[in-house]
């Protein structure tokens, strides 16, 4: 089929210079959709076969020949010819020197530009479905966790300093919140992404009796497009899917950027599985945090992946301009560097071995007991909450210069800042009181957080 000068264009006339045909080819990045571009030209072959724009014949003969070109390149046995200049032309070209005429039919009442986008909207949806399930996995795992350590104990953090005492397991089920929203994201994307633009043709529809609900149904789509020259112009569904990933990836990398601080020795709030940190290669002490900082980095990456794809989109008259073309690069680097980043986190994840003793010993510095002091003046004392705030400020100053924590400090000394205070202050500075008092809906204490992760599993099976 593709002699020296390569596959032959679809659509004729004279030879592009070969600089200028290198430039224009799309086959390199858009052979990754030859599955959703025969499973197209399948349901496009039936439907012209059902309303008779082609003989029931000549439909059987390209749809058998189509699967049988399927098996080949999922087999290995045919590999895609990339002088093509896209995964479309290579399709049919190959079709047609198999079949000769009769595969020169299949291209009735249809042109690229539905054609390419049809393939692009099949191959996100499956995608989304894909990257919904790895949050999945990532969301149980984060919920594992917080089971299996929910006597962790550690300084929750504000502007990274030391603020109050929270279970590990509340800061866990933060991020489950998040990716949890991340894929009510995709949930929500997804009905603006399963459309068919099947049979929008060129860009005005066509003027043969096509029957587009009946491909939408063969190819799993929920519906049909409104609009022919909207559906071959619009690209806000790769806009809106790398946006959910580009929020996806925003959330791994805060996570990340807590793995890093917490595995520092700074912090050692946590050991990194061997198996998912590296060595380095002077310094043997060291185990590094290389597939956090990974994440980190390629967060960088999807960022630029939605700048890319909304400033390609921004100045373009309708319908389809080859400008477009450019959407495919940046969804696929969208979805796979996503994709690589979830399939490390949950395992990486699942085999961090938690230090409890060094979260603890954190919150016994810092004092971050300090607003329960305020609290107790308060609620116990009657003291108005911004005297208690001052008085506390003092008892707090004086403890820092003095080598003493509100645990330690005796009692004569406090009460040479307000004679209101009683032995009752330790109860109500112990950490694990602190903690557990907060027990407000969504706080940290335990019977909250249990609350929490009740909620989660639940979540967890819809
Ligand atoms: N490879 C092209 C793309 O991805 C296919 C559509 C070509 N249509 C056209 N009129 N040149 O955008």
């Amino acid at each position: 089929m593709a002699d020296k000068k390569g596959v032959p264009k679809i659509w004729g006339g004279v030879n592009l210079d070969h600089r200028a045909d290198k430039f224009n080819a799309s086959i390199n990045t858009d052979k990754k959709l030859w599955r959703e571009d025969i499973k197209g030209s399948i349901a496009h072959a039936t439907m012209l076969k059902s309303t008779g724009i082609i003989s029931d014949c000549d439909a059987d003969t390209i749809v058998l020949t189509l699967s049988t070109i399927y098996k080949e390149i999922d087999s290995g046995k045919l590999s895609i010819d990339t002088t093509a200049e896209d995964i479309h032309s290579f399709v049919e070209a190959t079709l047609i020197a198999r079949i000769g005429d009769i595969g020169k039919k299949l291209h009735v009442a249809r042109s690229r530009n539905d054609q390419t986008v049809t393939d692009l909207r099949l191959y996100v949806a499956g995608e989304i479905i894909k990257i919904k399930d790895a949050l999945t996995i990532l969301m149980k795992v984060l919920v594992n966790k917080a089971i299996e350590n929910l006597d962790a104990i550690m300084p929750g953090y504000t502007h990274l300093q030391r603020a109050q005492p929270v279970l590990f397991a509340q800061y866990l089920l933060a991020y489950f919140e998040m990716f949890y929203r991340d894929r009510d994201r995709l949930n929500d994307t997804f009905k603006r992404v399963n459309i068919s633009p099947l049979g929008a043709c060129a860009l005005a529809g066509t003027s043969f009796p096509i029957n587009r609900t009946y491909t939408a149904e063969l190819l799993k789509f929920d519906t049909v497009s409104r609009n022919s020259v909207d559906s071959v112009s619009d690209r806000d569904f790769v806009i809106e899917t790398i946006a959910d990933l580009a929020i996806v990836m925003m959330h791994i990398s805060r996570l990340s950027e807590e793995i890093i601080l917490w595995n520092s020795h700074e912090f050692k709030f946590i050991d990194l599985d061997e198996k998912f940190s590296t060595g380095s290669s002077i310094m043997p002490q060291k185990r590094n945090p290389d597939i956090a900082e990974l994440s980190r980095g390629k967060t960088g990456r999807v960022y630029g992946d939605l700048f890319a794809i909304l400033t390609v989109m921004k100045g373009l008259p309708l319908s389809y301009n080859k400008d477009m073309q450019e959407d495919k690069d940046i969804i696929f680097d969208a979805i796979d560097t996503t994709k690589a980043c979830l399939e490390v986190l949950s395992p990486m994840l699942e085999g961090l071995r938690i230090i409890k003793e060094n979260m603890l010993n954190a919150t016994e510095k810092g004092f971050i007991n300090a607003t329960d002091c305020a609290d107790y003046l308060t609620s116990c004392k009657g003291v108005p909450f911004r005297e208690a705030y001052d008085i506390t400020k003092k008892i707090v100053e004086y403890c820092s210069a003095n080598g003493f924590v509100l645990e330690s400090l005796p009692l004569e000394i406090y009460r040479t800042f307000s004679t209101l205070i009683d032995n009752d202050i330790y109860e109500a500075v112990n950490m694990l009181n602190c903690l557990n008092h907060r027990n407000s809906q969504g706080g940290t204490s335990k019977q909250s957080v249990k609350h929490q992760i009740d909620v989660a599993i639940e979540l967890l099976k819809t």
